[in-house]
């Protein structure tokens, strides 16, 4: 289950996302009812779905869950519970901005049932943070997961941005560090995308702020990759490395065709080979669910084409790659000659094609070449 929170206290200049801020939103759809709202979808889904399958991972994403407050997050884990029953050991993530968590909250959400806070550092650096536009101090970040860890989140993962102009090698060198050192279990590290109609697309386009450039990213996710795997956390997805077992259950679920169900607004759902998508803005979404009509804004059927591009999209992006049978063999060979991947035998899954580290740099041209 992914539940979606479309609220952030301000938009910083890098983001798309599907949020907005009070201002942006005006009257219409407000913070204060969004908790029943999203409630009142659960309800529907659990009428819709001939599954009686429990729920074994819930992730709250955004925008900023947290500026919901605990006691709702708490009221939607609990409907979910409720409605599909939570599995044994179920994983619950919410996201988190530094800013937006204290010690009391963090100590409600995991007596609630919160298992997991994956929290949006981005940097530690003081210059980074303010081209970014975040609105927290870097010490803030590192409080916040102490602070987590004390509340007793055995799992806590940090977000950071890396190749951010004006960045050095350094900056990210004691970002990680300081991360790691302060407690988490899981890191995800995103290299700086200028996304079209952004405020950053504004200035790279007026040349206030320079594009991020791809070398140094490269030389960025390297060191990187070092730096949390000389510290116990190993990468298991291009962009997301974690000690063992603290692997993002719900994201693997994503990457390995798993289903899901998807609330709130403009969230996405896949099941038994359907995708759909609901109605996008907080207001539209609202009156929608408000007659008790499932707030569906599209859906497709994956065929089998479809279905097997992702296969290797998402697959070849994991750490035990994937079987090579009905790849093309000339490029599996070209690549194997290029050092992009390499062949290993599992006990679990036999023979594998996986990325090399140098492959993980051009990821994305590796899958492009082992699909139609
Ligand atoms: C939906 S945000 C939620 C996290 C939380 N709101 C926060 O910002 O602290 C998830 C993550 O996406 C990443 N992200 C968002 N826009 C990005 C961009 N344009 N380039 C790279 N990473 C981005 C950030 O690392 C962010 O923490
Ligand atoms: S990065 Fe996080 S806090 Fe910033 S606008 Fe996006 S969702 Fe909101």
């Amino acid at each position: 289950m992914y539940v979606h929170v479309p609220f952030c206290a301000t938009r910083c200049g890098y983001c798309d996302f599907n949020t907005y801020t009070a201002q942006e939103l005006g009257p219409g759809a407000t913070r204060s009812t969004y908790a029943d709202t999203v409630i009142a979808e659960i309800r529907l889904a659990r009428a819709a779905i001939a599954d009686d399958r429990s729920v074994e991972t819930v992730f709250v994403g955004g925008g900023t869950p947290t500026l919901l407050g605990a006691p709702d997050l708490v009221r939607i884990l609990d409907a979910v519970s409720q409605e599909f029953g939570l599995a044994p050991g179920a994983e619950v993530t919410t996201e988190a901005n530094p800013d937006s968590v204290d010690p009391a909250m963090l100590a409600h959400l995991r007596e609630g049932g919160f298992t997991r806070i994956s929290l949006g550092v981005q940097s530690l650096a003081t210059h980074v943070l303010a081209t970014l536009d975040r609105t927290h101090e870097p010490g803030r970040s590192l409080a916040a997961i102490a602070e987590a860890r004390h509340a007793g989140f055995e799992h806590v993962s940090a977000d950071l941005i890396y190749a951010t102009p004006g960045e050095t090698n350094d900056d990210v060198r004691e970002s990680v560090s300081a991360v790691i050192e302060a407690g988490i279990d899981h890191l995800s590290a995103y290299s700086l995308i200028v996304e079209e109609g952004t405020r950053l697309a504004a200035h790279v386009r007026r040349g206030t702020i320079a594009a991020p450039d791809d070398d140094v990213a490269a030389e960025r996710y390297v060191l990187i990759d070092e730096l949390a795997t000389s510290a116990g956390l190993d990468w298991y997805e291009v962009s997301n490395w974690a000690r063992p077992g603290g692997e993002c259950r719900h994201n693997l679920g994503y990457w390995t065709d798993q289903d899901w169900w998807g609330a709130g607004p403009g969230a996405h759902g896949h099941m038994a080979g359907r995708r759909w998508w609901n109605i996008k803005h907080p207001v539209a979404y609202a009156q929608c669910v408000e007659v008790s009509r499932l707030p569906v804004a599209g859906e497709e059927t994956v065929d089998d084409a479809g279905r097997e591009l992702e296969r290797v999209m998402l697959g070849m992006r994991l750490v035990q790659g994937m079987d090579p049978d009905g790849l093309p063999d000339a490029e599996v060979s070209d690549l194997l000659a290029l050092r992009l991947i390499e062949l290993q035998v599992h006990d679990q899954h036999g023979v594998r094609i996986a990325l090399t580290r140098q492959g993980r740099l051009v990821a994305d041209a590796v899958v492009r070449r082992l699909t139609p």
